[in-house]
């Protein structure tokens, strides 16, 4: 491989993960001269930054500036509306690339596993939350807020928080917001004055963050509810860990403040429940969800000592319209790509990608984000998590042929059938060759200026009303103001 020849590589995954990676990559590997393409499925970039985080929480959002000035860096190109496994192959990327690195993140909502799951008024918290921030997937889905007065939430962790607070949310409060056109519609006209949130532990082992926590006392037209005694019972077994935790500790005396508080009659109310777990969703005589039966759990310390909810004979049946089930997500296994069905994510060693069985090493790709370590995390703890998978990327350029992406059988296979040397360089190094391919493949590709025409055209509409931006939620729409824009 030439000096000057510049290392090419792609990045599948257009979100926080995929960013940071990018952006360390164009940093780290500036002697390398490397290249980074992006691609992403949908024609907007930002992954869970538009379509995951909550309307109302418009400062996390700004996170995309930094994003921005990756995106602008002259060796960083993007292709929108381009799926990997279906527009290009990861054979294809091989062949076009040094390395590849996957941060498809986990779209999928994990199940709960019980009877009237898929029920009629039963919902994944991902879908609710794609629905209302305008992920085109998600943008038929039917919420009935007018039949329910009472929704249940499952889980305790932030996404639990962000579905409860839209619900009680006034729609004063979310019309200066990005929520899609067609969900303010919908929440305008909810009937829904209680939303519980259930737990399967207790309040000391909630995964809430103190923020979030707090921000649902804060509601304009909702009062917080807790139940000082069941709070109590719950905390009266001891957690070491909790203990020692700062979050938990004070998740804790945040919710032993709202067990003081009175609720005012004719307010709407998030009640926070424990130690409770749903045993089935119950079907009312048209069908349709009308309660959810739960069981009462008790914390038992594991081997490990962590403690872990059990079910006792005690059951509760709540009357509810709505469920959204929150209990965290899950990712979709890659076309060719290994892949732990277990954990859900794609087996690695600090972001090298290897084999699930044999544990051996997969020469050239490497992953990013939550579909390398799982759901957790906020969108900062992606930045160090990306720059340990670049390192390795980096050190394994470093490491020359025998270790290097790109490098094995295959690699040196296709060098010495195109005449290139040292068996690092992929067939065809021009930057043009790829998006050639992905442009017979996909004809609508969106470029970054595509997605720049999109980005005005929301803003434009949204200064009309006095929101960041009116989504376009309809891939039609985005590739028809989009196209104004590609060359
Ligand atoms: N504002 C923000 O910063 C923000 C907003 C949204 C999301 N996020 C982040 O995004 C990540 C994902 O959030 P998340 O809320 O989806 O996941 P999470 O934080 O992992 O919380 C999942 C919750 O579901 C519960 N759960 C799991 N399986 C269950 C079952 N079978 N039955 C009942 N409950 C069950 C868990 O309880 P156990 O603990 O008992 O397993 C836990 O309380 C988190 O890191 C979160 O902090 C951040």
């Amino acid at each position: 491989m030439s000096d000057d020849s510049p290392i090419r590589i792609a990045v599948i995954g257009s979100g926080p993960a995929g960013f940071y990676a990018a952006g360390h990559l164009l940093k780290g590997g500036e002697e390398a001269a490397i290249e980074v393409d992006m691609l992403e499925r949908l024609p907007t970039p930002w992954g869970l930054v538009r379509s995951g985080v909550a309307p109302d929480h418009p400062k996390i959002k700004s996170v995309t500036r930094v994003y921005e000035k990756t995106a602008a860096h002259p060796r960083f190109r993007y292709f929108g509306n381009v799926t990997f496994g279906e527009h290009v192959s990861r054979e294809d990327l091989l062949e076009h690339y040094h390395a590849i690195v996957y941060a498809t993140g986990s779209p999928l909502d994990r199940p709960l596993g019980i009877p009237g799951e898929e029920l009629p008024g039963s919902h994944a918290a991902t879908e609710f939350v794609g629905w209302y921030n305008g992920h085109p997937d998600h943008t038929g889905l039917e919420v009935d807020l007018v039949s329910a007065e009472r929704a249940v939430v499952i889980g305790n962790g932030n996404v639990a928080i962000d579905v409860a607070r839209m619900l009680v949310l006034t729609p004063e409060e979310l019309a200066p917001t990005d929520t899609a056109d067609h969900a303010l519609e919908v929440l305008a006209r909810s009937r829904v004055q209680e939303v519980v949130v259930v737990g399967r532990r207790g309040p000391a082992q909630a995964a809430f963050t103190n923020p979030e926590l707090l921000e649902l006392g804060e509601l304009t037209d909702a009062d917080i509810v807790v139940d000082g005694d069941e709070l109590e019972r719950a905390l009266a077994v001891h957690d070491e860990a909790a203990e020692q935790d700062v979050t938990s500790r004070r998740n804790v005396e945040i919710l032993r403040d709202y067990a003081q508080r009175e609720p005012t009659a004719g307010r709407k109310r998030v009640v926070l429940r424990f130690l409770l777990s749903p045993r089935e969703l119950i079907a009312g005589e048209d069908g349709a969800l009308a309660a959810v039966e739960l069981v009462r759990n008790e914390l038992v310390a594991d081997e490990s000592g962590a403690l872990r909810a059990r079910a006792t004979e005690e059951t509760e049946t709540i009357a509810a319209g709505l469920v959204f089930r929150a209990i965290g997500y899950r990712g979709i296994p890659l076309p060719g790509v290994p892949f732990d069905e277990r954990r859900g994510v794609i087996p690695n060693e600090g972001g090298r990608i290897v084999h699930a069985d044999s544990g051996e090493r997969q020469p050239g790709e490497y992953v990013v984000g939550w579909i390398k370590r799982g759901p957790s995390g906020v969108i900062g703890t992606n930045k160090k998590d990306a720059q340990e998978t670049v390192d390795a990327i980096l050190a394994d350029l470093g490491a020359g042929a025998g270790d290097g992406p790109s490098a094995g059988a295959d690699a040196d296979a296709r060098a010495s059938s195109n005449g290139a040397s040292g068996g690092l360089h992929p067939s065809t190094p021009d930057a043009e060759a790829l998006e050639r391919l992905l442009r017979e493949r996909q004809p609508d590709v969106v470029t970054y200026e595509g997605w720049e025409a999109i980005d005005r055209h929301e803003q434009a509409l949204g200064e009309q009303s006095g929101r960041p931006r009116v989504k376009l939620t309809r891939i039609e729409e985005m590739l028809r103001v989009a196209a104004s824009e590609e060359p």
